[in-house]
């Protein structure tokens, strides 16, 4: 009873303003578990404020729909029972933030055609739901005059100024699936195994499945490795006795030596390397100096997909209401982060165009060394 009347005060508080809230959301960039659920907490959230006076305009396939005025009118119930659906119902693309400024094929200037299309549908608001490139883009729409809240998605956990994305945490538990798949088969025949996980440019997946499957050896970007110090802790294990040896190996880590080239010459290398990614290039190494049969794993976008588990869940629909209450508010230019155990919001300005890389003064680096997990350092 106490609830209901609160929900009606609220939603009086809305009409008090005049309101009618015609809201545009759009999903952007690599997708992950919980787009949905993050979706679907701003629609309840909304509701909760403007009752029927609200409109939804869901643009397709990121920044390419508003781009190209391709969208969907959506009503509240078009949000019901996705809570737990992984993948966008909205679709996603890669829509880089470099092109943006760059006319596209037909000519056609992209930062103006999506105000146009903003205005044109007469938006209140833009939601927009991404990683780091979604966040350069939102952020210089933004400054381009159009209202924007962002909530943050991604798998790798990258994203400057929130400690959590949603997304990560599921992507966490299939790659620690992947893990303890593997250690079973890696006891029966004795062998090394590299797992290699997802993260871009950083390693927060692979360290924290690393931690969570018993990897020995632990590689990410953060902290190039040095193929030696590889060997010497696989030889160690060997010594004590232990016939295999799981390596987590985040797709982006980089040996000692390939740190001190220059991007240029890095992205030259990579070209010409015969290996598909660097975990084979691991694996072959790591064969020839112990005689060990190597296997390697990539379990890929498999990482990306399924049901958002229920941490993700509760972080998503968190975000969705603290989003609708910005709305509410008319507080835009924001990001909803996470912070501690709260849930508080943060200027674009001090998102976009910043990575958030695991530093190695974090505790769990030392924790994990402690351990005994080598990062080949
Ligand atoms: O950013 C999420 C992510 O899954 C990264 O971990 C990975 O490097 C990349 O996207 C893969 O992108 P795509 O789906 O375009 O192959």
């Amino acid at each position: 009873m106490a609830e209901q009347k609160c929900k009606s005060n609220i939603r009086k508080a809305g009409r008090a303003m005049g309101n009618k809230k015609r809201i545009g959301m759009l999903t952007s960039g690599g997708d992950c578990q919980a787009l949905n659920a993050a979706m679907r907490g701003v629609v309840k959230g909304i509701e909760t404020f403007y009752s029927d006076n609200l409109e939804i305009i869901g643009f397709e396939e990121g920044y390419k729909g508003l781009i190209y005025g391709k969208y969907q009118k959506l009503v509240p119930s078009d949000f019901s029972g996705i809570l737990t659906k992984g993948g966008t119902i909205l679709g996603s693309s890669r829509q880089p933030f470099k092109k943006m400024r760059v006319p596209d094929a037909n000519g056609l200037d992209k930062v103006e055609a999506m105000k146009t299309t903003y205005h044109q549908l007469k938006l209140d608001c833009l939601v927009i739901l991404g990683g780091n490139g979604t966040h350069k883009t939102a952020h210089m729409l933004f400054e381009e005059g159009l209202n924007i809240i962002t909530l943050p998605k991604t798998i790798d956990n990258d994203l400057w100024a929130t400690e959590m994305t949603f997304g990560f945490q599921s992507a966490v538990n299939i790659a620690t699936n992947a893990i303890d798949c593997i250690h079973t088969t890696a006891t029966s025949h004795g062998r090394v195994f590299i797992v290699e996980l997802m993260g871009h440019k950083v390693g927060w997946v692979t360290l924290h499945a690393g931690i969570a499957g018993g990897a020995d050896i632990i590689l990410i970007p953060e902290i190039p490795y040095d193929i030696n110090k590889v060997i010497k802790a696989l030889k160690k294990r060997e010594k004590q006795g232990k016939r295999f040896s799981i390596l987590a190996v985040a797709e982006g880590a980089i040996s000692k030596e390939d740190a001190l080239l220059s991007k240029k010459e890095r992205k030259a290398k990579i070209k010409t390397r015969k290996y598909p990614t660097i975990s084979y290039e691991l694996a072959e190494q790591i064969q020839k100096a112990t005689g060990k049969e190597v296997r390697v794993t990539v379990p890929g976008h498999t990482q990306r997909g399924g049901s958002p588990c229920a941490y993700d869940r509760v972080l998503a629909s968190r975000l969705g209401a603290e989003a609708a209450r910005l709305i509410q508010q008319e507080k835009y230019g924001r990001m909803v982060s996470v912070k501690g155990n709260e849930i508080v919001s943060v200027p674009l300005l001090e998102v976009a165009g910043k990575l958030k890389y695991v530093s190695l003064d974090d505790a769990i680096i030392m924790q994990a060394k402690t351990l005994g997990i080598s990062f080949g350092d």
